[in-house]
């Protein structure tokens, strides 16, 4: 794959080897200015910002995935196909279906569990379990452990569907409740995209979320305390950014 690629307009120099990928570009926009040193926008087709900066000498870029499977297959894809890129972290937010994981806890990806088609396309007869990068794992843990943020490791869903049409089911029949039962910690929109993606492509990936939602209690976290949840992450983010060049 050439650059520059239908999404991204910009050279492979542009970026560091490793990419903060957040959904929302304006997060994206906001953590380069909170966090980076001299930050440069070095792409912005369909507003999909991408930033390239320092943190503690680090070289780190950000940019953002857009939601879902889809969106985060093209982007990553072509991050790392067309632009050099090593490793993509992604800091989401997800929907926990454990009782022991609250607002504001961090749960980190080893692997990604789906309700998608998209491994479709690799023509494997069987499933493919799709995993995380372990260097990435490891850097992110003891991050997370030296910042005291509070963390669980382990499988999540990355589920096609934020609205599901599963109001009213017997709990024999109703998806979240079995994912629950098998260990899956909370729910998201991108990551067996990614971890997909960086299989075929021998490259690494991670993704960290900020837990936004309990699903199963009800709890949902206001605009400013979602900031506050994803400052954390984003400290683990960077912090494990700078491990993966040390
Ligand atoms: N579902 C899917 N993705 C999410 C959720 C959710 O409940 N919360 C945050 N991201």
């Amino acid at each position: 794959m050439n650059f520059p690629t239908p999404h991204i307009k910009a050279t492979p120099a542009d970026f560091a080897r490793t990419v903060l990928m957040p959904g929302d570009p304006l997060r994206a926009k906001y953590i380069a200015e909170q966090f980076l040193k001299g930050p440069v926008l070095v792409n912005n087709v369909r507003g999909i910002q991408g930033y390239t900066g320092t943190y503690r000498d680090v070289r780190v870029s950000v940019m953002a995935s857009g939601m879902g499977m889809p969106s985060m297959g093209i982007y990553s894809r072509e991050l790392y196909e067309a632009f050099g890129v090593q490793n993509i972290l992604r800091i989401g937010s997800a929907g926990a279906i454990q009782p022991e994981i609250n607002l504001k806890d961090i749960v980190i990806a080893m692997g990604a569990s789906m309700d998608s088609n998209y491994q479709a396309q690799f023509h494997l007869m069987g499933s493919f379990a799709p995993i995380c990068s372990y260097e990435m794992l490891c850097a992110a843990t003891q991050s997370a452990r030296e910042l005291g943020a509070v963390h669980h490791v382990g499988n999540i869903l990355s589920s096609d569907f934020f609205y599901d049409d599963d109001a009213g089911l017997p709990e024999a029949l109703d998806p979240k409740a079995n994912w629950r039962k098998m260990g899956i910690m909370a729910i998201e929109m991108e990551s067996a995209a990614l971890y997909l993606n960086a299989a075929r492509l021998h490259k690494n990936a991670l993704c960290i979320c900020s837990v936004s939602d309990q699903l199963i209690r009800h709890e949902y976290l206001s605009a400013e305390e979602r900031q506050t949840g994803f400052d954390q992450m984003m400290q683990v983010a960077l912090e494990t950014a700078v491990k993966l060049e040390q």
